[in-house]
C-alpha cells in the first residue's frame, strides 16, 4: 500500500493570532502574519488502513499520548468527510526540531498532515482550501501551507470558508535571520487553546488587545514589503508584548515568561542600543524568537548564547511552505 507523505515548517507570528471568536471551528478575532520557519520542519506520512477499525498515530516515534490521538483522528474525519470516506488510517509524525524544547509543533504537524491526509484520500485540494483545513487543526498551521511571509485573514463567514492563509511574500524577497532562544526544556504549562480562552473571557485588556492590532498588521506587511527591518520589528515586539499584557491582565494570570526569557528580552533590548539590530517575538511560552539582519545572526546567537538560563539556540531564516514528498 502507498504511504502518502508530505511535509511543512513551523512558523514564527510577527502579528499574532491570540483569541478565537469561535472555538470548534478556530477562527479568530484578527488576522496574522507570520515567517516561514527554515529548518524547523514535520514529515507527516499517512497510509491507508481498510483493516484497521481505529487510526494509528505515532509521533517522533513513540504511540501517540491518547489526547494527541483523538485529535489527530478528529481531523482526519474532517478529510474522510470531504472525501466520503471511511477508511481508517496510520500516521506517523516525525518533528526535526526538539520536542522537549517546548516550541509548538502544531503548525508543522497539521500543514503537514492536511497535506498528507488529502493526497492519501485522493483529494486535491486548492492551497486556499488546505489552508482552511489545516487551521481546523490548528489555527496556527493555516499559515504553515505557504513559506516565506504569509497573512491569515480573519474573515467573516461564519463557516470560516474566508478564514484562510496566503503568501505575502516568498522567502527569498528577505532573507531575514531567525534565532530561536531555548530557555525551558519543559512541556507547556497552559496551552495555546486553553491560553486564548482564559484571555478572552477572563482579560479586561482584551478589547484592546483586538482594536489595536490592526494597526501593528499594517505596519508589519508594509515593512515586510520594503524589507523594512526597524518598521517590522518595532511592530512585532509591540506586538507580542501588548499579547502577554493581556494574557497578565487575565484572571487567572497568564505568566508565560521565565526569569530567562525576561534576560533574553533585556538584552536583545541592549544589543540594539549598542547598535546590533535585534526584536524579540515570544508565544504561548518562554522561548525567544529574534529577528536580526542576515548577515548578523551568529553575532547575535553568540551574544544571546551567553545570557544565564539559555539553554540552546536554533538558526532559522525563512523557510519553505509545505510540500508532497515522493514515496519511500
Ligand atoms: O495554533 P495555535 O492554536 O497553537 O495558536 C498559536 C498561538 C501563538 O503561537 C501564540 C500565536 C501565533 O499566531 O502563532
Amino acid at each position: 500500500m502507498t504511504v502518502s507523505r508530505a511535509r511543512a515548517s513551523a512558523n514564527v507570528a510577527l502579528a499574532k493570532y491570540w483569541g478565537k471568536r469561535h472555538e470548534g471551528l478556530n477562527l479568530p478575532f484578527t488576522g496574522s502574519i507570520s515567517v516561514s520557519l527554515s529548518g524547523l520542519e514535520t514529515e507527516a506520512s499517512v497510509a491507508l488502513r481498510p483493516r484497521q477499525s481505529g487510526d494509528t498515530v505515532r509521533m517522533n516515534g513513540q504511540p501517540a499520548s491518547p489526547r494527541e490521538a483523538e485529535r489527530i483522528g478528529r481531523f482526519l474525519d474532517l478529510v474522510r468527510d470531504q472525501a466520503r470516506a471511511a477508511v481508517r488510517a496510520e500516521v506517523d509524525l516525525q518533528s526535526n526540531f526538539p520536542v522537549a524544547a517546548g516550541l509548538a509543533s502544531s503548525a508543522s504537524t497539521f500543514a503537514a498532515l492536511a497535506l498528507a491526509a488529502t493526497h492519501a484520500f485522493g483529494l486535491s485540494l486548492e492551497a486556499r482550501e488546505l489552508s482552511v483545513l489545516a487551521r481546523r487543526g490548528s489555527g496556527s498551521a493555516a499559515r504553515s501551507i505557504h513559506g516565506g511571509f504569509v497573512e491569515w485573514m480573519r474573515g467573516e463567514a461564519s463557516d470560516g470558508h474566508d478564514s484562510f492563509a496566503s503568501q505575502i511574500a516568498p522567502a527569498e524577497h528577505w532573507p531575514l535571520g531567525i534565532v530561536v532562544a531555548v530557555t525551558d526544556e519543559g512541556q507547556k504549562k497552559v496551552g495555546s487553546r486553553e491560553g486564548m480562552a482564559i484571555a478572552v473571557q477572563q482579560s479586561p485588556f482584551f478589547p484592546a488587545w483586538v482594536e489595536t492590532h490592526a494597526a501593528d498588521m499594517d505596519a508589519i506587511r508594509s515593512g515586510i514589503a520594503e524589507r523594512d527591518l526597524t518598521r517590522v520589528g518595532e511592530a512585532a515586539e509591540h506586538n507580542c508584548l501588548k499579547m502577554h499584557a493581556a494574557s497578565l491582565a487575565a484572571r487567572p494570570a497568564l505568566i508565560y515568561w521565565t526569569p530567562a526569557t525576561v534576560a533574553v528580552i533585556h538584552r536583545v533590548r541592549e544589543l540594539r542600543a549598542d547598535g546590533l539590530e535585534a526584536y524579540f517575538t515570544i508565544d504561548a511560552g518562554p522561548q525567544v524568537k529574534i529577528l536580526c539582519r542576515a548577515p548578523d545572526r551568529s553575532r547575535v546567537a553568540e551574544e544571546i548564547a551567553r545570557v544565564p538560563g539559555v539553554r540552546r539556540l536554533l538558526l532559522s531564516a525563512p523557510g519553505p511552505g509545505a510540500e508532497v514528498l515522493p514515496p519511500l
